[in-house]
């Protein structure tokens, strides 16, 4: 099957490579960067980067790189087509009529019937709400002080006494048992014959991002149990990669998601005003959603139960959230137990202030923790400034270590130098001890010139990446003749049209190559590590050791050429002028 460069473009663009890959490797955020083990070869500490900002990925230790095509299909070996149907679906594009497997096919059309069966059941449940046997129902979300305009936008139902109902509706429909069966909506039994799973209940249809009920979740009238019953997972449900509300939460732009335990909770914030929350769904949040969520906001407030389990959820979904790289916050809910209570008692502006006051999330661990030891005692308290130092080498960035550490002695009264101490302590027994101190600029560490060349190439091809303004005030001076290794070449012509034009696209470059080999090495240019440098000066003396070694080296090279070419003279005395006026030119890296 062939697919057009737009739709492949247009697919790999709307899969997010470091949401991909965390969907099989755990990844962490180090330096702009995210980092974990190497799925492609054994290791034990992690040298497998993703680039978010160029969506690529590289492996430090044994080469691997590519885009998120490559990745998949190195993962699970696909081939080409097969990783853009995958892809294609991950991102809900429908991707052009395709002479596909039969098998493939009917897959695809359970999933649309399964669709079709939720909607309609959806349905279903929604004018039994709004009729006289869901009287008690709609009285229910009344009580519960919800609009009939709330009720609506969340297509709340009701599923009534009688079970029969729903399955006569749906096989009117024409729907067969054994997809309302497989749907989680009916199951048999010799006594009742096909009966719904859900009787006596609020529905709370759930609707994926595209707003397709794609699962429900029934609250019950009154105490039975369970209190909430949740659709079982179906092909078109995956409890671990949706999020209630996220269809409406999406469009919030409020520079935050809030997220809630439950349904009713994130129905009486949007009534309230606050259309940026969400919540799992009847399961604990995952990293899967956290990586949903990553792509529509950068901080994460949590409105947990203030309970002891929902302090529990909240420290765990804080875990995951710092894992993902996300910034998470929680609400204190206190005195009410959650959302929902808390807006019905003291309103929506009582809330906007909690919201103001959200608890950077390492001090909320830190007080809970605290709330483990008796301070009276030295020896408890000793043991708790132990986990604080504990805590704090998990902030691999140095100054951000440092400004907590800093902050929580002041809050808690302990010593800034002890503390101090014992960071380095835990840090070094841990293994978070500084990386080794490379050279600085990073290109003087082979003595092969051919594999200096390809260094110094391959630094610039990136740092011109990561930093695309760059180009007008080198343009002067490289150009893409300068990349003597064939590889850097290709791409730096491509890379050079690219930043004139102004729209830098690494990840789509990778596809330009056929060859698996080159495809690796290409992402390989594009993921060199650049010199983490503190201060202006030293970074722009780096990159001006760069430049001007890749000016020397193609300068040599060409004068090595002369005795075959005889334009090559032109070109040589060109690039020793170039070279000089380079070497006495200061570039300014603001
Ligand atoms: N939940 C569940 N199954 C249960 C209990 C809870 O799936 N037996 C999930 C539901 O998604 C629920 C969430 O966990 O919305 C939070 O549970 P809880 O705090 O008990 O419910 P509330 O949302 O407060 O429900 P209500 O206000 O209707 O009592
Ligand atoms: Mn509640």
């Amino acid at each position: 099957m062939y697919y057009s460069d737009e739709i492949v473009e247009e697919v790999r663009t709307r899969n997010d490579i470091v949401e991909v890959v965390s969907g099989y490797v755990r990844l962490q955020k180090k330096g702009g960067r995210y980092w974990g083990l190497c799925p492609f070869h054994n290791e034990k500490s992690p040298s497998f980067s993703v680039n978010a900002d160029m969506q690529v990925y590289h492996c430090f230790g044994c080469g691997a790189g590519g885009n998120v095509y490559t990745f998949v299909m190195n993962y699970e070996n696909y081939t080409f087509p097969e990783a853009v149907q995958m892809l294609a679906e991950r991102a809900g594009i429908a991707l052009p009529e395709k002479d596909d497997s039969q098998e493939a096919r009917s897959r695809e059309n359970r999933r649309a019937r399964l669709l079709e069966v939720n909607k309609a059941a959806a349905k279903f449940f929604y004018y039994q709400l709004r009729s006289p046997h869901g009287e008690i129902g709609y009285q229910y979300l009344k009580k519960r002080e919800l609009s009939d305009e709330t009720m609506h936008r969340f297509g709340l139902g009701f599923a009534g006494k009688n079970g029969a109902h729903l399955v006569r509706y749906l096989r009117e429909k024409g729907f067969e048992d054994e997809l309302i069966q497989e749907a989680g909506l009916a199951s048999n039994s010799e006594k009742y014959g096909l009966n719904s799973q859900f009787w006596n209940r609020v529905m709370y249809p759930i609707q994926d991002i595209n707003n397709r009920v794609i699962g429900f979740g029934g609250r019950v009238m009154g105490e039975g149990e369970p209190k909430y019953l949740n659709s079982p997972e179906t092909p078109v449900f995956d409890k671990r990669r949706n999020l209630y509300g996220l269809n409406y939460a999406r469009r919030a732009r409020s520079g935050n998601i809030i997220l809630c335990e439950g349904y009713m909770d994130v129905i009486s914030m949007h009534q309230a005003g606050f259309t940026q929350a969400v919540a799992s769904l009847g399961t604990a949040f995952t990293s899967e959603q956290a990586a949903l969520l990553r792509r529509y906001t950068q901080t994460v407030l949590l409105a947990y139960d203030s309970d002891g389990a929902g302090v529990k959820a909240a420290l765990r979904a804080i875990g995951i959230l710092r894992e993902a790289g996300l910034t998470g916050k929680v609400i204190n809910m206190q005195p009410y137990k959650d959302p929902d209570e808390f807006m019905k008692n003291l309103g929506k502006e009582a809330f906007e202030e909690r919201i103001r006051q959200a608890e950077n999330s390492f001090f909320f661990e830190v007080r809970i923790l605290q709330g483990q030891y008796s301070m009276d005692d030295p020896e408890e308290k000793t043991k708790f400034h132990r986990e604080i130092a504990k805590k704090l080498c998990e902030f691999s960035e140095e100054v951000e270590r440092e400004n907590y550490l800093q902050a929580v002695a002041e809050k808690y009264f302990i010593g800034i130098e002890n503390l101090r101490r014992l960071v380095t302590r835990y840090a070094a027994d841990a293994g978070t001890a500084k990386p080794l101190e490379r050279p600085k600029s990073g290109i003087q560490q082979k003595k092969d010139p051919q594999e200096n060349a390809r260094r110094s190439q391959r630094l610039l091809i990136t740092w011109l990446c990561s930093e695309p303004k760059l180009y007008d005030r080198i343009k002067k001076y490289i150009s893409p003749e300068d990349f003597t290794v064939e590889l850097c070449r290709k791409v730096a012509e491509r890379l050079f049209l690219q930043l004139k034009e102004g729209c830098v696209n690494p990840a789509g470059m990778i596809s330009m190559f056929e060859d698996g080999e080159e495809q690796k090495e290409a992402a390989g240019l594009f993921s060199a590590v650049l010199p983490r440098l503190e201060s202006q000066k030293e970074r722009e003396k780096a990159f001006h050791e760069i430049l001007l070694s890749v000016k020397k080296n193609s300068y040599e090279y060409h004068i090595s050429r002369m005795g075959t070419d005889v334009n090559a003279l032109a070109g040589a005395i060109e690039g020793k002028k170039a070279l000089e006026e380079l070497s006495g030119t200061h570039i300014s890296l603001d």
